[in-house]
């Protein structure tokens, strides 16, 4: 049987790290990978994470199944964070949430929810886009249509061909849209274009799909949900998915969820009812620890007050590196050409329309790794290294 299968292509970025991994110069930089990392290159466990984790380890009693819907201490608490506490939607009982194994859990379970409606076959995502959203949704049978977003050479947002395309939609069309920190763009809709955004969904009757992977790594962690909140009291239904690697640096906990926001609280529990059984006919059960994790530290205001801490600490750190980052380039390319990486938001920013021997040369002659399409992570760039990056780029970006 499997000798019918073709040989799959490597997968790029991984490509890109085994490369890495393998080069021997002192000089390399990790600017690929898209996980947090410290100015040592290390990627932690934020010492909030870890209290709760000990907490959990010591009190935890079973191992039985937490069932498909996961835990519920989570759920609740995720609402919270994401909408805020007093959020209409919330208050009216009209939400709904259910524990899923990363964000890519969620994204891939609200996309065979929005199959089983039969409302809708098609899904508008912004380009460019983060490189697994296509697969994600398109492998649950949704048909992906191009809405633009970002122009890689200009370095800005195409908001008006956004508006224009979303107008050109009909009503039912679902749309993805990300809340903050724009993988791989680090542009972000400013408040005022969220509201025009609000408004066209509104008007066309659109549903929005806000995918938030980044919460509080942007402006700060109500910032960042300000425009899920919004959309959330312009519309009637909206279809969320969280992840909470990047913001409690759980990545391989696999921890996210599902949040609905439906018309009313019958429908939101329809909804969620679908959920529970999707999940159940693909992987069953929700995985526990990383869930579990996350509710033992949101039970206790305290371990939530220094997981904020924390996490302002990473925010701010990725920040301060994109200003000396635009101020390095401008030193060397002599004019402002990449000052957007200091006001993009996230951990990421594109370089530029790079040609793929340009992210060779950049990685084999200068040791500074990219993502393929030219995407760098923030993060990844150590204060001490900023010159050397600056300058490399200089060398063989044109
Ligand atoms: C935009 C975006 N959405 C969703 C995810 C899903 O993350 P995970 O499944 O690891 O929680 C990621 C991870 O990189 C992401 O960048």
């Amino acid at each position: 049987m499997l000798e019918r299968l073709p040989p799959q292509p490597p997968d790029a970025l991984l490509a890109v790290m085994a490369a890495f991994a393998a080069d021997q110069s002192p000089d390399k930089v990790d600017l690929g990978v898209g996980v947090y990392k410290d100015e040592r290159g290390a990627t932690p466990v934020m010492a909030a994470v870890k209290a709760a984790e000990a907490r959990l380890i010591a009190a935890q009693h079973s191992k039985a199944y937490v069932g498909p819907a996961g835990n519920r201490t989570f759920a609740a608490f995720l609402e919270q964070l994401v909408l805020g506490a007093d959020h209409p939607a919330l208050v009216e009982g009209r939400v709904a949430t259910l524990q899923t194994p990363g964000g890519c859990g969620a994204l891939r379970l609200i996309a065979d929810l929005i199959v089983r409606t039969g409302a809708a076959d098609e899904i508008l995502i912004g380009a460019p886009t983060w490189a697994n959203h296509h697969p994600l949704l398109t492998s649950a049978g949704l048909k992906a249509q191009p809405m633009p977003y970002y122009d890689i050479t200009l370095g800005q947002l195409k908001f008006q061909e956004m508006l224009s395309t979303l107008e050109a939609q009909r009503e039912g069309t679902v749309v993805l849209l990300q809340a903050s920190c724009h993988n791989p763009t680090g542009a972000d809709l400013d408040p005022a274009q969220w509201s025009e955004v609000a408004a066209v969904l509104e008007r066309r009757r659109l549903i929005p799909l806000i995918d938030m992977a980044y919460q509080g790594l942007g402006n700060g962690l109500d910032e960042d949900a300000a425009s899920v909140r919004l959309l959330a009291s312009r519309l009637p239904e909206v279809l969320i998915s969280v992840s909470c690697s990047k913001s409690f640096g759980l990545y391989r906990e696999r921890v996210g969820a599902v949040v609905l926001v439906a018309r009313s609280a019958a429908e939101a529990s329809v909804g969620f009812a679908h959920l529970q059984m999707l999940a159940r006919r693909s992987y069953s059960m929700a995985p526990d620890h990383g869930a579990a994790i996350v509710a033992t530290l949101g039970s206790d205001p305290a371990l939530v007050d220094a997981w904020r801490t924390e996490l302002d600490a990473m925010r701010t750190r990725v920040n301060g590196l994109r200003h000396l980052l635009a101020e390095a380039l401008a030193a060397e390319y002599g004019d402002r050409r990449y000052d957007h990486i200091a006001t993009q938001r996230g951990m990421f920013s594109i370089l530029g329309a790079l040609t793929p021997d340009v992210v060779t040369r950049l990685a084999r002659d200068e040791h500074v790794y990219t993502a393929p399409d030219g995407r760098i992570n923030l993060a990844g760039l150590p204060e001490a290294r900023v010159g050397y990056v600056a300058a490399a780029i200089r060398r063989v970006v044109p």
